[in-house]
């Protein structure tokens, strides 16, 4: 190792969670580097998450609209064809410029970036393994390290990833071709969001999931509008069933899975398996430098993001808390001004959950089963977009609102919404558990009409039993 350098802060990972921690701590006057073994920045989210994922269930819901969706509105379009190569080069391009984006943030900054892999060599250095083979690797010296390593796919052990056949979400990004028939195991957040895009443009789509119902501990009433809408549009659900082997078999994917005793075989050409993602701090070198872990494998801290070596801090994906971009992000917010010796805080009841199918589902806060669990006693209103005048003129009526209310002081504990753009109307509700509003808040707040927001006002209302429109 050559070359030595002294930082107020090392951040390893430029993901949602480093690069923005590596800016803010940049704002406030830190020397900063950050070292990402990726050649190109934004992790996870950037180049394999977020927003390839999103680009592509954009472009595959105008390929439906327009095969099948507009003739409602009296619109007439015929010949509608697929161009998946040019549908996937849009996507690199989006993800493209998002990447060179956030390298031009970070050196605007100030932030010295370093590709290759980090190791910690003590409590105050990492070493830095470039990937380009013959490279000289270096040691970087910093008062303190910042550790944003993010999450890696969970794999099956008898369904090794090709990416080809066997694929993670990684894989499902960058198919070539339609999909006859995918099958994809774990009815989750990724299960969903790209089991959408293949179902929309044209495959076949079953799902294997092993717990009872869609999208784990969500509020059941949702999941289940979910399950509806979703079979509507031709998904094939095995839920409570069990993979127990995957083959491949002349140039097929074999799932053996088990449901009530019986055990029975799907075929598909392509298999996506999400089943959750794990906590990534591979070949850190955590266990010599003496950073502990928790019993799930991941980066233990305090309030302060500090590990157990108390020169060495780690946000996002890699601690406990939900593997979310804008949660890595407050949190990479949060480290940098503490460092600084701020204040800083996250209302972690308040983040926001998207799950940007169509419709798309969006929720805050607590679910029914959940209060239930908890003993809590609440109040709730719900509201359909069925009544809702904008949905109606959309033509996008599946779906509700829900709020659940503490029914002794009325302050908001869960919103939950399934329905058009419910990813727009959950700012509100993120806004409103923020600053700790009650129901009675919400409804009283004028809403703009004709709006799809109109729906949390009603449902809001209907927490006191008094809806105008239902
Ligand atoms: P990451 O983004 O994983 O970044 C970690 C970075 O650290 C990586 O670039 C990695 O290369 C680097 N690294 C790791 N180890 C080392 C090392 N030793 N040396 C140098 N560099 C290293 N979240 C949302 O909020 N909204 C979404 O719509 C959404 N969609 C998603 C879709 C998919 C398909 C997936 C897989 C995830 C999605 N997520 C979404 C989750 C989101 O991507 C993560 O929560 C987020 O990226 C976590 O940020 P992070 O900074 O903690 O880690
Ligand atoms: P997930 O936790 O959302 O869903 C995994 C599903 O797989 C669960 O329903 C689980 O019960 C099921 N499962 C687990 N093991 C199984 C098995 N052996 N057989 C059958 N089913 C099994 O995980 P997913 O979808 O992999 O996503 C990982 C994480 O990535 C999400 O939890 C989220 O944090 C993040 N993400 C966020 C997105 C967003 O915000 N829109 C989009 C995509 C990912």
């Amino acid at each position: 190792m050559a070359g030595t350098e002294m930082y107020d802060l090392i951040v390893i990972g430029a993901g949602p969670g480093g690069y923005v921690a590596a800016i803010r701590a940049a704002q406030l006057g830190m020397k900063v580097a950050c070292v990402e073994k990726r050649p190109t920045m934004g992790g996870t989210c950037l180049n394999i998450g977020c927003i390839p994922s999103k680009a592509l269930l954009e472009s595959s819901e105008h390929f439906h609209m327009a095969s099948s969706g507009l003739a409602v509105h009296g619109v007439k379009v015929s010949g509608v064809k697929l161009d998946l190569k040019a549908m996937l080069s849009r996507k690199d391009k989006v993800v493209g410029e998002l990447t060179n984006g956030v390298a031009g943030l970070l050196k605007k900054n100030k932030v010295d970036v370093f590709e290759g892999t980090a190791k910690l060599a003590s409590p105050t250095s990492v070493s830095v393994t470039p990937a380009k083979k013959g490279a000289k690797g270096r040691t970087l010296n910093g008062k303190q390290i910042l550790i944003a390593s993010g999450s890696d796919a969970i794999e099956l052990p008898f369904a090794k990833f090709d990416e080809k056949q066997i694929v993670s979400s990684t894989g499902a990004l960058e198919l070539t071709t339609v999909p006859k028939h995918l099958i994809v195991i774990g009815a989750g957040v990724i299960g969903l969001e790209l089991g959408s895009v293949w179902r929309r443009l044209g495959a076949e789509v079953t799902v294997v999931e092993m717990l009872p119902k869609l999208f784990g501990p969500l509020d059941r009433q949702i999941t289940n509008i979910a399950q509806r809408v979703f079979t509507k549009q031709g998904f094939t659900f095995h839920l409570g069933t069990r993979v127990t082997g995957v083959e491949k078999k002349d140039g097929q994917v074999v799932v053996t899975a088990q449901k009530d005793g019986e055990t029975f075989k799907l075929k598909g050409d392509v298999l996506l398996v999400a089943i959750g993602r794990r906590p990534y701090a591979d070949g850190l070198g955590l266990g010599e430098a003496g950073v502990e872990l928790d019993p799930q494998g991941r980066i233990q801290v305090d309030a302060d993001f500090r590990t157990s070596v108390p020169s060495v801090y780690a946000i996002g994906d890699v601690i406990a808390g939900p593997m979310l971009a804008h949660k890595a992000s407050e949190e990479g917010i949060a480290v940098a001004e503490k460092l600084a010796g701020k204040i800083s805080h996250i209302t972690y009841e308040a983040i926001p959950w998207i799950v940007y199918t169509w419709p798309e589902i969006a929720w805050v806060g607590h679910g029914e089963e959940e209060l239930k669990e908890q003993g809590r006693k609440y109040r709730a209103g719900s509201y359909p977009f069925l009544a809702n005048p904008r949905a109606k003129t959309m033509g996008e009526t599946d779906g509700v609102v829900k709020i659940l209310a503490d029914a002794a002081t009325d302050r908001l504990l869960g919103v939950l919404v399934i329905g058009p753009r419910a990813s727009d109307i959950i700012a509100e509700a993120a806004l409103a558990m923020e600053f700790g509003a009650s129901a009675e808040d919400l409804a009283r707040s004028v809403h703009a009409h004709p709006t799809l927001s109109e729906a949390i006002k009603e449902a809001a209302l209907g927490v006191a039993k008094r809806a105008i429109h239902l």
